[in-house]
């Protein structure tokens, strides 16, 4: 088989700008349960399931709650957010995402979606980019939330790319240990101070050239 390098994009937060709508949603039930919630813990729940974000939020206010006060607050927090999504439109793509995507679906290298939101395919039809992503693979398709790099490697698998071959875009830490653990070349997009682990970083993908794409494919391919 010939060896191909496919492309991995992150959702929320990298393609568009929901991170900022899950911060204000979980805020808001953070508060209402007297729970202080600030950036540097929003910063720690990027990237991480629905499930494991309550629970992190309910660690750090010494809560403990019964499984149906669970689920209800998990649904509260979703109400809340999707309110915010069903606003969106294609002006909350993160600025030059569509100019990357088209770049690699004109060329015919392969693209996956690698999210943990269960809201993803919504979303993505919402701002008109469902059909750019040969695969999507999230939060209803995998079982480990990230660090965890299932939802990389079963991203890889569909698009018949081996993970060494892979190159992940991603906003959170988690997202960067995922594909580093997962033997991807990871690239983050944001902050470099937080994304230190990443093998790159990009304020967004305006720092990003077809010229550095076309060279890490080359490098992927060198290596392989
Ligand atoms: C990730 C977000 O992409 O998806 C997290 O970075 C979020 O903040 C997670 O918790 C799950 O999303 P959803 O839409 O299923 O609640
Ligand atoms: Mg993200």
């Amino acid at each position: 088989m010939k060896t191909r390098v496919g492309f991995i994009f992150d959702l929320d937060g990298v393609i568009v700008d929901t991170a900022k709508y899950h911060f204000l949603a979980w805020k808001k039930l953070a508060n209402s349960l007297g729970i202080d919630f600030t950036e540097t813990q929003n910063e720690q729940l990027k990237g991480v399931s629905r499930v494991k974000s309550l629970e992190k939020i309910l660690s750090w206010g010494n809560l403990q709650l019964s499984e149906d006060k669970f689920m209800e607050l998990m649904g509260k927090k979703n109400a809340d957010y999707l309110s915010y999504i069903s606003k969106m439109s294609s002006s909350e793509i993160l600025p030059n995402v569509p100019k990357i995507l088209n770049y690699l679906v004109d060329n015919k290298i392969p693209v996956a979606l690698g999210s943990a939101s269960k809201n993803a395919k919504a979303i993505l039809t919402k701002v008109g980019l469902f059909n750019k992503f040969q695969t999507i693979v999230d939060g209803n398709s995998v079982t480990k939330a990230k660090p965890d790099p299932e939802v990389f490697l079963v991203a890889a698998e569909k698009l018949r790319v081996q993970p060494k071959n892979c190159v992940v875009f991603e906003d959170s830490l988690a997202g960067i240990q995922a594909a580093n653990s997962a033997g991807m070349l990871s690239i983050g997009i944001g902050d470099s101070k937080v994304l230190s682990n990443a093998d790159y970083v990009f304020k967004d993908f305006t720092e990003i050239s077809f010229n550095f794409i076309n060279q890490i494919i080359e490098k992927e391919l060198s290596a392989s």
